[in-house]
């Protein structure tokens, strides 16, 4: 399967201080997702903006559907499609207005346009809002919105920045049914997250990126693995049989027991996770032992970061939602683009302008 996105030894650096991009590689076959998964400031924002021509890197290369992304910024822009915390729609159009002038943006044509927006409306479940300002809307309809406005061109490249941050969690599901049902039509996409539920059940492969560069890439499953599989946590009815606990089930564990004898506690990493459950339980029923509580639960984005990195993700709820999508965005008609896209930039500024309104000049 060739590359739709290739990219290697990515730098970028804002100013002096800040290297966002550290020599970042990546690929993604064509028709495939991959999610690039980091907290917030790995430089997963910095690396779509690269792909999409918004932003011109100090060192590498990068080709997206087999065009080279700094030679023909032009002719790539014709061929992907882009949605997240940069893209905008215009609050004061309605969404049918907002889908319609980006098909004219395309050259569609106005009938075309106008049609490929009905369409789109239809297909992210906004027709009823079609004739309403986009002021009016839900933080999750503007993004299925700015969604559908990155498809107007059927492009066969995608790429969500975070496409549900922010969101809360009925509008993240309907989200994710609509992406889920997109890429079934074969189109590749690169999705950033913080979110491991949503590399998770959205993506072929992960590609963890921490301080600009990929440390790890694999399925969901693999990269669980990498950190030790699941967890059984069990709670023993009496201190004293920690230890025989701890006896029994170290021949399922995958990596050292932790015990918690305030709390009665053995928590054991296991690879095979209900497998190992039963056996475990078996165990303790042969060495006379009885659970008081016992559960299994997968390693969390934390627990993957910190094996991989020795720190924590870092990531809170609070900060999810800093880039005020979901419904906080302000005025100025570019919700969800509040800080990233207005940061002094230090690359080439006249150029990212003029891409910038290439493929979001439907705000202005
Ligand atoms: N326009 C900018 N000016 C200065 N620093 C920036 C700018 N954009 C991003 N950064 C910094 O670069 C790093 C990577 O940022 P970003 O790519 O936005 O990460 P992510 O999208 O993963 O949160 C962070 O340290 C961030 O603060
Ligand atoms: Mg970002």
């Amino acid at each position: 399967m060739p590359d739709a996105i290739v990219a290697e030894g990515l730098v970028k650096h804002y100013g002096r201080r800040v290297r966002a991009l550290d020599g970042l590689d990546l690929t993604v076959p064509e028709g495939t997702v991959t999610a690039l998964l980091g907290p917030n400031g790995a430089g997963k924002t910095t690396t779509v903006r690269v792909l999409t021509t918004l932003l011109v890197p100090d060192a590498g290369r990068a080709t997206v559907a087999g065009i080279d992304v700094l030679a023909r910024p032009r002719a790539l822009r014709s061929r992907i499609g882009a949605s997240g915390q940069y893209a905008a729609v215009d609050e004061y159009l309605t969404g049918f207005e907002n889908l319609e002038m980006v098909g004219r943006l395309y050259h569609m044509g106005t009938r075309r346009s106008k049609e490929r927006a009905r369409e789109l409306l239809e297909r992210f479940r906004l027709s009823d809002a079609a004739d309403r300002p986009v002021r009016g809307y839900s933080g999750g309809m503007r993004r299925r919105l700015d969604l559908a406005g990155a498809l107007v061109a059927n492009p066969p490249v995608l790429f969500l920045d975070e496409p549900t941050t922010g969101l809360d969690p009925r509008a993240r599901l309907d989200l994710w049914d609509v992406i889920e049902e997109l890429v079934a039509g074969g189109t590749t996409l690169l999705l950033t997250t913080q979110y491991m539920e949503e590399a998770d059940r959205l993506a072929d492969a992960i590609a963890v990126i921490d301080r600009g560069q990929v440390i790890a890439r694999g399925t969901a499953d693999e990269l669980k693995s990498m950190v030790g599989g699941d967890r059984i946590e069990l709670t023993v009815d009496h201190t004293d049989n920690l230890a025989v606990a701890q006896r029994a089930l170290a021949p399922l564990a995958d990596g050292e027991i932790h015990v918690e004898p305030g709390l009665r506690r053995l928590v054991v990493p296991v690879s095979d996770g209900s497998q190992a459950l039963v056996a475990a339980i078996g165990k303790l029923s042969d060495e006379g032992v009885r659970i008081q509580d016992v559960g299994l639960r997968r390693p969390s984005l934390d627990d993957v970061f910190l094996t991989l990195t020795g720190h924590e993700a870092e990531e809170t709820a609070d900060d999810a939602g800093e880039y005020g999508q979901g419904g906080k965005a302000g005025g100025g008609g570019r919700p969800g683009a509040v800080p990233e896209a207005d940061r002094p930039e230090e690359s080439d500024p006249a150029r990212e302008v003029e891409a910038i309104e290439a493929m979001e000049g439907r705000s202005r």
